[in-house]
């Protein structure tokens, strides 16, 4: 039998786990978004209705399936009625699925997920999005490398 594909957690967070404020990200980290645009290209993006309308439109190259109660149409992308069903149907595309935010949508699908791809930034900005708490018993932390313009490191963990 073929190993379940991963599903990875896509992250950038602050010393205090912020990760957004009034809709956007509180910071503007070229670097992070490069990191961002290698670690997601090719795959399948889960994400929270709140993140879609902040990016605005699906993101190019990668599929998107936006996770709504309300059953509307989105243009360029899948809409699913829970995170569970967009993770169902990312995975049913055969790609890489990518758990992009935000807040919400990571706190329920972080028992689902089998690795993280986290930003850890040295900075402690002001917020009112916050990346869960997990257990570091849980996660195995695989690779740590660290930022070149920026006070921070791009960590991938792997769950134990
Ligand atoms: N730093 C980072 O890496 C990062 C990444 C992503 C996002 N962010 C930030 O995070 C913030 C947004 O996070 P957020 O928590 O406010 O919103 P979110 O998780 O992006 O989206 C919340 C929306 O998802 C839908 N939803 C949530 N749970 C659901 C469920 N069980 N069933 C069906 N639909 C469900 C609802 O959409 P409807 O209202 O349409 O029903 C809800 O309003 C922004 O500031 C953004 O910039 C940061």
């Amino acid at each position: 039998m073929t190993e379940a594909p991963a599903i990875t957690i896509v992250a950038a967070l602050a010393k205090n786990r912020v990760i957004g404020i009034n809709g956007a990200l509180p910071w503007r980290i070229p670097e992070d978004l490069r990191h961002f645009k290698k670690t997601t290209m090719g795959g399948a993006l889960v994400m929270g209705r709140r993140t879609f309308d902040s990016i605005g439109k699906p993101l190019p190259g990668r599929r998107t399936f936006v996770v709504t109660r309300r059953q509307k149409k989105i243009q360029g992308a899948e809409t699913a009625a829970s995170p569970q069903d967009a993770i169902e149907a990312a995975r049913q595309t055969g790609m890489p699925v990518f758990i992009v935010g935000g807040e919400q949508i990571y706190r329920q699908t972080l028992p689902l997920a089998t690795a993280m791809s986290l930003t850890e930034l040295q900075i402690t900005p002001q917020g009112d999005s916050f990346f869960p708490l997990f257990n570091p018993k849980e996660w195995q932390e695989e690779t740590r490398t660290p930022m070149q313009e920026t006070k921070g490191d791009f960590v991938h963990y792997l769950r134990r």
